[in-house]
């Protein structure tokens, strides 16, 4: 039985006076409580910010509340599609398309088993970022939290709005005639802590997403993983940085394979595991989670190897158990992040500094075709830094992977750091550790290697002479135990594009539709001139969307996307890739009438 109002108001008072007569009472004894305790607080020291005790509806909107609020699109609901036009509006011959680049594979025809279309990612497009009991990801995080880390502040709340569009977006594509559709699985939509209970809703969404995809007569490329790790991993274990996650990313793969495997064409584990690198260097993202593991907030190379080590292990496992257990028949591998690099000049520190390059990305998760273990450059250099596998491990790691994927948008000169590779790789505090090399998108002579993209993609030069000797190069010379590989993703951000306030201004993209062009021909020319068994292209983006740290503002996509009322409209660049693939034998089930004139071709 517990007490009255009345009674605990005449206990708070009976305390209350006898503590004022013992403060005129100095002989009175001191007061001490049996129940209270002291301890020392000291935040950055936790190890853990959430533990994940339960699934409950509580604990999700505990979750929610760590992001924030989030702000629902005006369209909340599936649309049903409305009819596709039959033809696009499109560039005429006042300005034609873009010229071929290499006349010597004008007349190659590509064979029907090809893939090719264009790509996505799940945070990047999809928007609804709380419906329908989804978890929140890292990346619904990030925008709201992690102050002016988005260069225009904007967030992923509604994007392309993907969620409730895609049947629009599908007869789109149908209509045009793409083939491929690579796109990735919001893993906290199945998930939504991660791992525990699956979220009947979400399945549902993708149930009906591969079933509307199929009925448009469009192929699945599928990706597990694409950087939107679910926020409850980062707050229970720090996520990649602890071993913890391999066991929960498998789980969510196998239960997305068992389900969807029948529609899916080819599945990537994971998008570009490099990406360890630079959303883990200020791990965990800035500073506004504790420091998970003891791998440090401001320093972040611990991090960045656990993270690839436990990426690599998750990827190993799924594919040894779809291959071996699952019986799986689909090709499987991870796309990668790398770019062609060459040397800035003919020294040997330089040839270095170009291998170094590429074992930091390609080689770091290349184990799969060589030995299963690390390169030398990032044992012998990273030391106790970088984990190692044990033998077992590197047996599974070892021919983990049907073909290659690279995602390859540029090229760049790597040279020797002005003080020299061993001084670099002697101290831990050099600014160039531990790849120990710069690159750089300017020729020796001092020319930029092509025209820049977007301020939010400064990274990127458009390099289409890059793309076909880093074609030879990987399969030939890296890893030439690669049987086949597929440019898992290309594409550029015309610069100042969200600029633009008419549509006319924005549809002419011009240098993308040139890098389009020049970038399927070199392709090309590997395959057919250099013998490269190159066997897929897929153009990022199949629509402008969240570019990550650089936000809606800047974009990829070969389709506008009015934020407003969320219309689509193909740009120049869509047409200079459907005519590329129709006039190398592919896009045969285009309704749109895309074949338009190019230079040349035109008489008055
Ligand atoms: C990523 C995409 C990204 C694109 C352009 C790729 O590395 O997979 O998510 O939008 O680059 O930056």
């Amino acid at each position: 039985m517990g007490l009255s109002s009345a009674a605990r108001l005449a206990v708070v008072i009976f305390t209350a006076s006898a503590l004022a007569q013992n403060a005129n009472n100095t002989a009175s004894p001191t007061i001490t409580s049996a129940s209270y305790t002291t301890t020392t607080f000291n935040y950055s020291a936790a190890s853990t910010y959430l533990p994940l005790t339960d699934f409950s509806n509580e604990q999700l909107a505990f979750l929610w509340d760590q992001v924030g609020p989030i702000v629902t699109a005006a369209i909340n609901t599936t649309v049903s599609p409305t009819p596709e036009p039959t033809s696009y509006p499109k560039p005429g011959w006042v300005h034609p398309l873009v010229p071929a680049y290499v006349p010597e594979v004008a007349d190659a025809v590509l064979p029907d088993d090809f893939l090719w279309g264009v790509a996505s990612a799940a945070f990047q497009v999809e928007g609804a970022v709380d419906a329908e009991g989804k978890g929140p990801s890292v990346w619904d995080l990030l925008p709201h939290r992690w102050v002016n880390a988005i260069a225009d502040n904007t967030t992923g709340d509604i994007s392309a709005n993907s969620y409730y569009l895609y049947k629009q977006d599908n007869l789109r594509l149908k209509n045009l005639g793409i083939q491929s559709y690579s796109f990735s699985i919001g893993w906290a939509r199945i998930f939504p802590f991660g791992r525990g209970p699956i979220n009947g809703q979400g399945v549902q969404h993708y149930d009906d997403f591969f079933d509307d995809l199929e009925q448009n007569g469009i192929k699945a490329v599928v990706t597990l993983f694409h950087w939107d790790t679910p926020l409850a991993l980062f707050d229970s274990y720090g996520a990649w940085t602890s071993e913890d996650i391999v066991a929960d990313f498998v789980n969510y793969a196998k239960y997305v394979i068992e389900r969807y495997d029948k529609y899916t064409t080819a599945w990537y584990t994971f998008n570009e595991p490099q990406y360890c690198n630079w959303r883990f260097s200020q791990y965990p993202f800035g500073t506004i989670l504790p420091d998970y593991n003891g791998v440090g907030k401001g320093g972040g190379i611990r991090a960045q190897y656990l993270c690839g080590h436990y990426t690599l292990l998750a990827h190993a496992e799924v594919y040894k158990w779809y291959k071996n257990v699952y019986k799986g028949t689909k090709p499987m591998t991870f796309k990668n992040s790398a770019n062609y690099v060459l040397a800035n000049s003919t020294s040997a520190a330089d040839a270095e500094a170009v291998q170094r390059v590429n074992d930091y990305n390609m080689g770091w998760f290349g184990g799969v075709w060589t030995d299963g273990d690390y390169p030398e450059t990032l044992r012998s250099t990273l030391g106790d830094t970088l984990p190692t596998y044990t033998a077992e491990q590197k047996a599974l790691i070892k021919g983990a992977a049907d073909f290659y994927a690279i995602d390859a948008y540029t090229t760049y000169y790597a040279a020797a750091p002005p003080n020299g590779i061993a001084a670099c790789v002697a101290n831990r505090s050099d600014p160039n550790f531990p790849v120990c090399a710069v690159s750089d998108s300017v020729a020796p002579d001092g020319f930029p290697l092509g025209p820049n993209s977007d301020a939010g993609a400064s990274w990127l030069y458009s390099t289409p002479g890059g793309v076909r000797p880093f074609l030879s190069f990987i399969t030939k010379e890296y890893f030439p135990t690669v049987p086949s590989i597929v440019v898992s993703e290309f594409g550029f951000a015309d610069p100042a594009e969200s600029q633009f306030s008419t549509l006319p201004q924005i549809l002419w993209d011009l240098r993308r539709a040139d890098y389009i062009q020049s970038y399927l021909d070199n392709i090309l020319a590997a395959r057919v001139l250099d013998g490269v068994n190159v066997t897929g292209a897929f153009a990022w983006a199949i629509y402008d969307n969240y570019e990550w740290t650089s936000g809606l503002g800047t974009k990829f996509g070969l389709q506008y996307v009015n934020l407003t009322s969320q219309e689509r409209h193909p740009k120049a660049s869509m047409f200079q890739f459907l005519n590329w693939f129709q006039s190398h034998g592919l896009g045969k089930g285009s309704t749109a009438n895309v074949s338009v004139p190019t230079y040349g071709r035109v008489r008055m």
